[in-house]
């Protein structure tokens, strides 16, 4: 159990594409521990494996702060509807912007036994599960952001 530091936009290893998991070993559990540890203690809902600087696809998620995910080789297999609202991400601090994603996804992935398994999730549980494959990929939110990337404290102060 470990918190690992989480690298921020501008570093290579954000842009890179994540190789496959081929069997779990003793590293990669230490790995997962390590980033649930190192996203609860940022107080995020998702973490994915580059953001700490490992390029394997690994996603933890957690929307509700008591039902964590492990997702390792996941990939969406059906999506459908939009929902359209702000995002953040521990690699871009401070900041958030609007994203639209789909309100409906339905993904395949292995868990820590590497079984594999189904998840199907709406609203905030989709966003994330987007937002962290697409880490996986090389690709950060601020990419598909509509409208100005903007101070998330402002956006807060707004919404109270
Ligand atoms: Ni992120």
């Amino acid at each position: 159990m470990a918190i690992r530091n989480v690298r921020e936009m501008g570093e290579d290893v954000l842009k890179k594409n994540c190789k496959e998991v081929k069997e779990m070993t003793p590293r990669i559990r230490e790995l997962i521990d390590d980033m649930l540890d190192t996203m609860y203690e940022s107080s995020g809902v998702g973490l994915a494996a580059p953001q700490v600087g490992i390029l394997k696809r690994i996603v933890v998620i957690d929307v509700t702060g008591e039902d964590p995910y492990v997702l390792i080789n996941p990939k969406i297999i059906e999506q459908s509807g939009e929902q359209t609202g702000y995002e953040a991400c521990l690699s871009v601090p401070g900041k958030t912007g609007i994203v639209t994603r789909p309100n409906y996804v339905k993904a395949m992935a292995y868990n820590e036994e590497m079984q594999p398994y189904e998840i199907e999730a709406t609203e905030l549980l989709a966003r994330a599960i987007c937002h962290e494959l697409d880490h996986l990929e090389g690709h950060l939110y601020v990419e598909k952001v509509e409208g100005p990337l903007r101070n998330a404290e402002e956006v807060e102060e707004e919404m109270e």
